[in-house]
């Protein structure tokens, strides 16, 4: 980008690791406007987003600031993007166990805010609201915080098992399974509430064998003592299908409303999908994950992260 020329396989800021504060956004394009009003707004924020990341690369070079932009498929069609579409976007169906439900919720465009400096993140968050707001409404706004060494709300260490090194570009950005839309990426997220009450009062060894991994020292248990219902039993679908996982706990205490923002970049949607189908509909079916027994996805939404210089397409 500096240097001015980009190639199509320059990402959006998709396999960094979490960082101290993050804003989660989603937004919903006003019924009442057409898509020749909401345009000209949505060519602004695309060229706002490059320029919050330029500017965020000068001035906070130490904050891990970024600004990530996902294109939900409604969104995509209605604001006339190119076609065909990238090959795996689609609005995500609902995933229905016998106890559990992934639901979907509607998601036009999708912002994921990090910065190491509370203020910077607040500072992007509310100048791509002062344009939003006039064409979308907002539906989802969460607040993630890094809690302690990079736990859940549930006390146990969340992202241990992402790919590091180069298999983060491996795993999360589209190479040439899909030309056009090389440096793109698949974005998922999922706003869970935990029961938490019914959590703590569950003793650690028991907690421990719903995540399958042990607490305090987050080491993984062994395949002869790890239930076949853990969390990392079922999520876990082999070394060649992995996601890069960002997740940010999130809530308030005095509401006991706490809960994980659950999201992944990916360059095939069909991992996430697998992912979701063992821990909703259970492997077997009816072996479902015993985390949901104590979490609740409120939403549920896919977007589509393309490529920085494609970002700068779409501005015009
Ligand atoms: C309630 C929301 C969730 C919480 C609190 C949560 C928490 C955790 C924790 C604590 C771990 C173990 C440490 C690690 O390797 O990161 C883990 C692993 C993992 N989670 Fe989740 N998770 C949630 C939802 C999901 C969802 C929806 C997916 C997939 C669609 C998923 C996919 C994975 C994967 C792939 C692993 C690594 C498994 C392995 O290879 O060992 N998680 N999660």
């Amino acid at each position: 980008m500096t240097t001015g020329t980009i190639s199509r396989n320059n990402p959006q800021n998709v396999t960094d690791y979490p960082n101290n504060n993050t804003y989660f956004l989603v937004w919903n394009f006003k019924d009442s406007l057409t898509a020749a009003q909401i345009k000209p707004v949505f060519q602004r924020v695309c060229a706002l987003v490059i320029n919050l990341n330029n500017s965020a690369l000068d001035r906070f070079p130490n904050s891990k600031a970024s600004c990530v932009m996902g294109i939900g498929y409604n969104a995509w069609l209605q604001l006339g993007l190119p076609t065909p579409l990238p090959a795996e976007l689609k609005n995500f169906e609902t995933i229905t166990g016998a106890k559990h439900t992934a639901i979907a919720t509607k998601g036009d465009l999708h912002f994921h805010i990090r910065s190491d400096v509370q203020s910077f993140a607040y500072d992007m968050a509310s100048v791509i609201t002062d344009f939003m707001k006039t064409i979308a409404d907002c539906v989802v706004e969460v607040q993630g915080f890094r809690y302690w060494d990079s736990r859940s709300i549930l006390g146990f260490v969340d992202g241990t098992e992402n790919p590091h090194g180069t298999d983060r570009d491996y795993f999360a950005v589209i190479d040439e399974q899909d030309p056009v839309y090389k440096g793109g990426s698949y974005l998922f997220v999922q706003k869970y509430l935990h029961n938490l009450d019914a959590w703590k009062s569950l003793p650690v060894a028991e907690q421990e064998k719903v995540i399958g991994r042990s607490k305090e020292l987050d080491i993984e248990m062994s395949d002869e003592i790890k239930p076949k219902n853990a969390h990392i039993a079922l999520a876990n679908i082999g070394d060649d299908f992995k996601v890069v996982r960002d997740n940010m706990p999130f809530g308030s205490v005095t509401t006991n409303e706490m809960g994980t923002y659950f999201i992944c970049y990916a360059s095939t949607f069909t991992t996430v999908e697998k992912m979701l189908r063992n821990m909703f509909v259970g492997d077997p079916a009816g072996n479902y994950d015993r985390i949901l027994d104590f979490s609740t996805a409120t939403t549920g939404s896919l977007f589509f992260v393309p490529s920085m210089d494609m970002l700068d397409e779409f501005a015009g």
